[in-house]
C-alpha cells in the first residue's frame, strides 16, 4: 500500500506534497515524510506517525525546494518509526517506494560486502544504493534501468537526483503509478484522487513502464527503455464528495449516504420507462454463459458470497466464487464461456488485480465492478460495470459493499430475463421492488440511536459472534469483519447451521452473540440455532426484519428493520451491522476512519 507523490515545479512543492499525502493516508498511516532539492542538497524531512506530525516539523523548518518527493507508509520491512519512514536518501538520491522487493535480503548482502552501510530495516534502502552505486558509472535513467533489473517483487518508484536538479523519475511494476499535467508543473502520485486538487489531466503507467518528469515536461519508456506515448484521461470533478461536511467522520458519512447511493445506481442502470435494465454488451452472450466466477478480498469476497445466493435463486448459471489471494495461486481450468467477475472498490488490490491479469493471460472474458472508474482493474478488464458511490475514504467499506451488492443483483437480474430465467412478468415484479430500496435504506438508518443502546453491549466483552442463513450468512461475516477492524474486539461470524460443529465451544455466559434473522425460509431454523446458544448462556442481540414480539426473558436487546423483500433483505440488514461496528468503536474511542494497521488500498501481496 503506502501512497507516493511528486511534484516538479517553478514554486516551491512542499505544501503542494502535504496536501497530497493527506489525501493518501488511506494507503498507509505508519509514517510520513518528503524530500526536496534545496540548495544542491536533498533535504529529508520525516515523523513516525500521520502527515499533520510532519506538517508540524515542516512548519518549524520549512523545505522550499521546487521539485519534491512525499511518502505515507504503511509497514512492511520494518517497525513504524522515523528511521524506517521513506524517503530513503543517500548523498545523491532519494527514493520513495510502495510495494515489496523480495530479493532485498540478497541484495542487502551484496552491497554490504561491497562496503554499503544501511541506516533503516526496509526494503526500500537497497533501492537507494543500488542506484547510487549505478550513479558512479551512468546517467539517471540509465541507473535506475540497471536498478530496475535486478529487483524481484512489486513496486511503485519516485526518485530524485542531487545532481540533477530538474527530474523526477518515477517506475512502475505491480503497484499503480499515474502522473499528471498541469501549466508549469507535472505530478507523480500513487493515484489519480491524491492528484485531483492540482489537476484533472492525468497518464497512468503500466506495468514495466518508466517516466521521467520536469516542470514543462513528461516522458515515458517501456521496460526494453523504448520512448512511448500515453492516453491522457480528463477526470471527473466529484470534489465535493470527498468532503466529510458536518459528519464527525467519513465512515457515518458514507454509511449516511447510502439511500443516495442505491439511487445513483439504481438511477445509473434502470430505465423506468422502459422497465428494462441498461447493461449491454456483455462479453459473453447470456445464454452462452456456462459459469460466473466471482473474485474480491475483504468486504468485497462478501458482496460476492450475496451475490452466489441471488445467481442460484434467479438464474440456471453455476457460480463459483474465490478470495483473490486464493484463487491467483490455484490450478484452475480456464473455460472461454465462463465469465470471470472482479469486484473492488479501489480498482487496486494487488490480489485481485493479478487475479484479474492470470485470466486475460488465460483469454477468458472479464468484467469488473468497481467505484474507481480510473483504476487499474477497470482499465484491465473487457467490461466494467460502475458502483458510482463517490469517493469512499473511510478505511471500512460501507457505501462502496451496498453498491457492489446493488450492481451485483443488477446483473443477476438482466441475465436471468437475457437467459429466460424468468419471464417477463417477474422480472418487472422483481424491478418494481428495486425502486423503493433507496427509501427503504434510509427508514433503516432510522434504527441508529437503538443500535448505540445496542453498541453498549459490548463495552466489556471479550469477543462476540454473528449469526446468519442464506442471505445473512455473508453479512454475518462482513458484521463480524466490520466489528474486528473497527473496533479491535475480537469477532466471528458463523452460518448459524454450523454453530454444533465446533463454534459453540465459543459461547460462555454474556458472550454477545448477533442473530440476523430476516423473515425468510430460514426464520424458524435461525431461531432453533439461536436456542442452542440462549442454553449456553450467550447474550442475544437480535436483528430482524419480523412482526414477532422481539424481547423476551433470552433476548437481551432487539431491532427491527422495515420488511422490503426476502432478496433485498442483505441490503437493508447490512445498515445495522455498520452502524453497530461504528458505535463500538466510538465508545471505545478507536480511529474510526483510519484503524490501525489497515490501509484503505490493499497494493501489495
Ligand atoms: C473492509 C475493507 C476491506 C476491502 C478489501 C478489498 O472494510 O474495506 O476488506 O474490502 O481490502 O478492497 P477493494 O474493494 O478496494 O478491492
Amino acid at each position: 500500500m503506502c501512497g507516493i507523490i511528486g511534484i516538479a515545479s517553478n514554486k516551491p512543492v512542499s505544501i503542494n506534497i502535504i496536501n497530497s499525502l493527506k489525501k493518501l493516508e488511506y494507503r498507509g498511516y505508519d509514517s510520513a515524510g518528503l524530500a526536496t532539492l534545496i540548495n544542491n542538497k536533498i533535504d529529508e524531512k520525516k515523523c513516525s506517525g500521520r502527515v499533520e506530525e510532519l506538517e508540524k516539523i515542516l512548519f518549524k523548518n520549512p523545505s522550499d525546494g521546487n521539485l519534491g518527493i512525499g511518502h505515507v507508509r504503511w509497514a512492511t520491512h520494518g517497525v513504524p518509526n522515523v528511521l524506517n519512514a521513506h524517503p530513503h536518501s543517500s548523498e545523491i538520491v532519494s527514493v520513495v517506494h510502495n510495494g515489496i522487493i523480495e530479493n532485498s535480503d540478497e541484495l542487502k548482502q551484496k552491497l554490504e560486502i561491497k562496503g554499503a552501510k544501511f541506516k533503516s530495516q526496509t526494503d526500500t534502502e537497497v533501492i537507494t544504493l543500488l542506484i547510487t552505486e549505478a550513479l558512479k558509472t551512468d546517467n539517471p535513467l540509465e541507473s535506475v534501468f540497471k536498478t530496475l533489473k535486478q529487483l524481484r517483487g512489486s513496486f511503485a518508484l519516485g526518485i530524485i537526483f542531487k545532481n540533477n536538479k530538474d527530474i523526477i523519475i518515477g517506475a512502475r511494476r505491480g503497484s499503480p503509478l499515474a502522473v499528471g499535467y498541469s501549466q508549469d508543473e507535472n505530478y507523480l502520485g500513487s493515484d489519480s484522487y491524491a492528484l485531483k486538487s492540482m489537476t484533472n489531466k492525468i497518464s497512468y503507467l503500466d506495468d514495466g513502464d518508466l517516466c521521467v518528469l520536469t516542470k514543462d515536461s513528461v516522458e515515458f519508456y517501456d521496460e526494453d527503455k523504448k520512448k512511448i506515448n500515453k492516453k491522457i484521461y480528463n477526470l471527473s470533478d466529484d470534489k465535493n464528495t470527498s468532503d466529510k461536511g458536518d459528519y464527525k467522520n467519513f465512515m457515518s458519512k458514507e454509511i449516511f449516504e447510502q439511500p443516495t447511493t442505491a439511487k445513483n445506481c439504481i438511477n445509473e442502470y434502470i430505465d423506468t420507462l422502459k422497465k428494462d435494465i441498461n447493461i449491454y454488451n456483455f462479453p459473453i452472450q447470456p445464454k452462452e454463459i456456462n459459469k460466473i466466477v466471482l473474485i474480491g478480498c475483504g468486504t468485497a469476497y462478501h458482496s460476492c458470497l450475496v451475490a452466489k445466493y441471488w445467481f442460484e435463486e434467479l438464474t440456471t448459471i453455476d457460480v463459483e466464487i474465490d478470495i483473490a489471494s486464493e484463487f491467483r495461486y490455484r490450478k484452475l481450468r480456464f473455460n472461454y464461456r465462463n465469465l470471470y467477475i472482479f469486484v473492488s472498490q479501489s480498482g487496486e488490490t494487488a490480489d485481485t488485480a493479478a487475479a484479474l491479469d492470470l485470466c486475460k493471460k488465460n483469454k477468458v472474458k472479464t468484467c469488473s465492478i468497481v467505484n474507481a472508474v480510473e483504476s487499474t482493474i477497470a482499465r484491465n478488464s473487457d467490461w466494467v460495470l460502475p458502483i458510482h458511490a463517490g469517493p469512499e475514504i473511510g478505511v471500512a467499506s460501507t457505501k462502496a459493499f451496498l453498491g457492489q451488492m446493488i450492481v451485483l443483483y443488477i446483473l443477476c437480474l438482466k441475465l436471468a430475463k437475457s437467459r429466460d430465467d424468468i419471464n417477463n412478468a417477474s422480472y418487472h415484479e422483481l424491478l418494481d421492488r428495486f425502486k423503493s430500496l433507496p427509501e427503504s435504506i434510509k427508514k433503516t438508518l432510522k434504527i441508529e440511536s437503538s443500535i448505540q443502546s445496542m453498541a453498549k453491549e459490548f463495552i466489556d466483552a471479550k469477543g462476540s459472534m454473528f449469526l446468519g442463513r442464506g442471505y445473512s450468512y455473508p453479512i454475518a461475516l462482513e458484521g463480524a469483519l466490520k466489528l474486528k477492524e473497527l473496533s479491535y474486539l475480537h469477532a466471528e461470524g458463523y452460518p448459524a447451521g454450523e454453530m454444533k460443529h465446533g463454534p459453540l465451544a465459543l459461547i460462555e455466559e454474556g458472550l454477545p452473540v448477533i442473530v440476523i434473522a430476516p423473515k425468510d425460509k430460514y426464520f424458524e431454523k435461525t431461531l432453533s440455532n439461536m436456542q442452542e446458544v440462549i442454553a449456553r448462556g450467550g447474550k442475544i442481540l437480535f436483528i430482524t426484519d419480523h412482526k414477532k414480539e422481539l424481547i423476551n426473558e433470552n433476548i437481551r436487546f432487539g431491532v427491527r428493520v422495515p420488511f422490503v423483500d426476502t432478496l433485498l433483505s442483505p441490503i437493508l440488514f447490512t445498515i445495522p451491522i455498520q452502524l453497530l461496528a461504528y458505535h463500538v468503536a466510538l465508545l471505545k474511542n478507536c480511529d474510526i476512519d483510519k484503524p490501525r494497521n489497515l490501509a484503505k488500498s490493499v497494493t501489495v501481496e
